[in-house]
């Protein structure tokens, strides 16, 4: 008499080796299902037109972004689905986290997603708002951050910092990284010798005193530059099109 499915489950559950061995089996297999297609299917980062590497200020702000520990209660990716679209913006492609060591996804959203959150409010209003949330969001739990204010921007050596970037694969230009210290401190005042030099190497960077305070260097000045380039390097309803134009051909 053949063994009914029952019993020889019975035996799988009862031997523990056993039940681990094909326990393992089962999550590998899977795990290859999910993961492997990935390496492959040469769209998993679509190309886009317009990511760049942080300008050396803006990766000073991300440092501090991490530092903080905002990702705590921000997560920085707009899923594909209707009600975040429509609150946050177009959802987020894979090329604009690609740059991003590490990349802050998250996995909280305490506050809101943080994406495309650059060009929606003025600098003045972040500065206002990360001084006193709750002068502008009565309701907000967030922390207030008003020392960022007074703390010089003081992040080493910001060429060691790019240098290392490039090593894992953000493709920094020499002259980029020889100049990151001077870059650093010509993107926040427009009126700096380098301010030229650095609008030559960062075309599309935004130049400007951000934290309202033209005489010193904040790390609120890193702070808000980043914050301001979120989700604004792509043209996303451009790229969205182009998607829409490869499928149409592939057809
Ligand atoms: C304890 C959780 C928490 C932490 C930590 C936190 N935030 Fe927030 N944040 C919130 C909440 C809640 C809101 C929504 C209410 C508001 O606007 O204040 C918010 C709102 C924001 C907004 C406005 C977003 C929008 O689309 O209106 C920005 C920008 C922001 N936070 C940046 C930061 C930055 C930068 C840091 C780190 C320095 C940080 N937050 C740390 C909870 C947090």
């Amino acid at each position: 008499m053949a063994t009914s499915f029952a019993e020889r489950h019975r035996t799988i559950e009862r031997n523990i080796t056993l039940l681990a061995v094909l326990a393992f089996v089962v999550v590998i297999v899977g795990g290859i299902v999910e993961i492997a297609p990935l390496f492959w299917i040469d769209n998993t980062i679509e190309k886009v037109k317009g990511v760049r590497p942080y300008t050396p200020l803006e990766q000073a702000g991300r440092d501090i972004y991490v530092r903080e520990g905002c990702y705590l209660c921000h997560s920085q990716m707009i899923r594909p689905f209707r009600d975040e679209v429509e609150r946050y913006g177009h959802y987020s492609l894979a090329a604009e986290s690609m740059y991003d060591h590490p990349f802050q996804w998250g996995s909280e959203r305490t506050g809101p997603d943080l994406a495309r959150v650059g060009g929606r409010y003025s600098d003045a209003w972040h500065v206002q708002h990360l001084t006193d949330p709750r002068s502008l969001v009565p309701e907000s739990i967030m922390p207030p951050y008003g020392f960022l204010a007074k703390h010089e921007l003081n992040q080493g050596d910001m060429r060691a910092e790019l240098a290392t970037l490039y090593d894992v694969g953000v493709p920094y230009r020499k002259d980029q990284i020889a100049a990151a210290n001077d870059d650093m401190a010509a993107q926040a005042n427009p009126d700096a010798p380098g301010a030229a030099d650095f609008r030559k190497r960062y075309p599309t960077a935004q130049v400007r005193d951000f934290d309202g305070d033209p005489a010193k260097l904040t790390e609120m000045d890193a702070l808000v530059a980043y914050l301001q380039v979120l989700g604004t390097m792509v043209d996303v309803n451009a790229a969205a099109a182009n998607e829409t134009l490869s499928k149409e051909k592939g057809r």
